[in-house]
């Protein structure tokens, strides 16, 4: 083979391989949420795609990435509604139940926020078992602050219930990726 010959082979080849990691890099969000909703029914497609690809980098992570990715709503939801329940102790009568529920609630918020660290420093540590147990915690805090109240008889107070679940969500997408690693 004439060493041109050789060369322009070798070029074209060069051009495939970029080409192809190029449209599979701007589609990973999409089919990361794709593969994600369709192994788990509680994935929220839209929000997953909706919250991933607002992030700077999300189209050209790997899935590694995206799982890091995937914990920043959850850190930015967990602060919002810590809090709010704060704000809504604060405003509560000392010694009446819903402080109480409140506080424990801030407390749930507060062990989800060190577990949201603790699934992220698995995560760069490739450690994806203990990323799944803490992100698992991590996912179960709204549910658990809800039941404090139930637990009282009383209804979660509407400015926690609007954030509940979205935080709920955002936990759910993150779990669902991580598996994926
Ligand atoms: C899924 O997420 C979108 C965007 O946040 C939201 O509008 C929609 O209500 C969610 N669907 C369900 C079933 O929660």
């Amino acid at each position: 083979m004439a060493p041109d010959r050789r060369c322009t082979e070798m070029l074209f080849f060069v051009i495939i391989i970029a080409s192809s990691s190029a449209a599979a890099a701007g589609d990973i969000v999409e089919d990361t949420c794709g593969e994600c909703s369709r192994s788990n029914p509680n994935v929220n497609y839209t929000l997953c795609v909706s919250s991933l690809s607002g992030y700077p980098g999300s189209r050209g992570a790997n899935l590694h990435g995206l799982a890091l990715i995937s914990a920043m709503p959850l850190r930015s939801g967990l602060a919002t509604i810590a809090s709010e329940a704060r704000v809504l102790r604060d405003r509560a009568p000392p010694g009446s139940p819903a402080r109480s529920c409140l506080e424990s609630c801030m407390e749930v918020f507060r062990d989800a926020a060190y577990n949201l660290g603790n699934a992220v420093t698995a995560i760069e540590s490739w450690r994806y078992g203990d990323a799944k147990t803490a992100m698992s915690a991590t996912t179960d805090a709204p549910v658990t602050c809800e039941d404090e109240f139930k637990g009282q008889g009383m209804a979660t107070p509407p400015a926690i219930m609007a954030k509940t679940k979205p935080l709920f969500q955002q936990g759910v997408i993150s779990l669902a990726i991580i598996s994926l690693l």
